[in-house]
């Protein structure tokens, strides 16, 4: 591929842009992330296509981790070659971020929440990611090891040292994440977002987390807002052989893909109707309320970005359609 990158001038004219409530931050609609497809077992010439695609629809924010690949670490640096031959010269356009929080390097101190690990884990991101600082770092998980205190120290450090403009959590319960606000309120540090998993076929946040995200006016930015793929065409109806449930993913299995796929024909069928695709109107019903900033997805080749982008032209639903879509979901 070409190294004489320049995004498209019309970047701007599509995409919708969410202000974090408690911040002045704004996150597009639609971001993309790097859990998958931005390891060693992508070519690069794929990748690259992939971000260069992304930004020029306006996607101005990626989303990493310190463990993603294959291998851990490997996303983090096909990104920073990405963002070196691409896009540094559009950095102040970019809103760039990581973690840490699961397993990355042998021994005590590669896991968890502490303040050795995270302030570690930043330092070796900034250098795969060839940056100076990212937008967001974020504590991946709560590690109930580490006292609360501590992690939000180690958040604090991170951002008082410029290596984060703002920090985040991610699968933090409410509970934990009203008490990590306090604790970051009282060292002015710019505690701005959660990433909590959010999908049609995951709501586990509706009860407590989500109404806590608005009282707090905390950033909402929904990961594997597809189910990974269920919430598609992708197997509607086979298990195709280029897909993740086909692939040895961990994380989402051929059975898994089957226990909800007779939902999922139902669901499309109401896509159809609203002249939409399935993923589509899966990205559109998280939108549905303003609560979610930004909807975090994933892709496999670039299509399929361009394809979740056009959720963004119907984000309304009828009172019918919401009623029929929990019906469905509560069989
Ligand atoms: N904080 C956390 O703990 C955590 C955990 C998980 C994910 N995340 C973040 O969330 C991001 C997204 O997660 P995810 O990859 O699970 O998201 P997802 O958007 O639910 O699933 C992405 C997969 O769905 C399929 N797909 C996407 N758009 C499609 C379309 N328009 N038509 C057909 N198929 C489509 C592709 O599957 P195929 O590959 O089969 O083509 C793609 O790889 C991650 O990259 C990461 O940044 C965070």
């Amino acid at each position: 591929m070409s190294n004489n990158y320049l995004p498209s001038d019309k970047r701007y004219d599509k995409m919708i842009y969410n202000k974090i409530p408690c911040s002045g931050l704004k996150l597009p609609a639609i971001s993309l992330g790097f859990w998958h497809n931005f390891g060693s077992s992508t070519p690069f010439d794929k990748q690259q296509e992939i971000v260069r695609g992304a930004f020029d629809m306006g996607i101005t924010h990626f989303d990493l981790a310190n463990n993603y690949g294959p291998t851990a670490g490997a996303a983090e640096e096909n990104f920073g070659r990405i963002f070196a031959e691409d896009l540094k010269a559009y950095r102040d356009e970019l809103i760039i971020a990581t973690k840490a929080g699961y397993d990355m390097w042998s021994g005590p101190y590669g896991n968890g929440g502490s303040l050795k690990y995270l302030v570690s884990s930043c330092d070796q991101s900034l250098k795969r990611l060839r940056l100076d600082y990212v937008d967001i770092f974020y504590n991946h998980r709560r590690d109930t090891e580490t006292p609360l205190e501590e992690t939000a120290m180690a958040l604090d450090k991170i951002y008082r040292d410029g290596k984060a403009l703002y920090v985040g959590v991610s699968n933090y319960l409410a509970e934990d994440t009203e008490k990590m606000s306090q604790l970051l309120a009282d060292l002015k540090t710019p505690f701005v977002i959660h990433q909590p998993n959010y999908s049609l076929l995951n709501r586990e946040i509706e009860a407590e987390l989500k109404p806590t995200l608005t009282q707090l006016g905390l950033g909402a930015i929904a990961f594997s807002p597809l189910a990974q793929g269920i919430l598609t065409d992708r197997y509607l109806t086979n298990v195709p052989e280029d897909s993740r449930a086909h692939s040895s993913s961990q994380f989402l299995t051929e059975e898994r893909v089957q226990q909800d796929i007779e939902k999922v024909r139902k669901l499309n069928e109401i896509a159809k109707r609203r002249n939409q695709t399935m993923a589509e109107m899966a990205i559109a019903w998280l939108l549905r309320d303003g609560v979610i900033t930004s909807v975090l997805v994933g892709a496999s080749r670039l299509s399929q970005l361009q394809d979740n982008v056009k959720a963004l032209d119907n984000i309304v639903f009828s009172a019918e359609e919401l009623s029929e879509i929990e019906m469905i979901l509560e069989k």
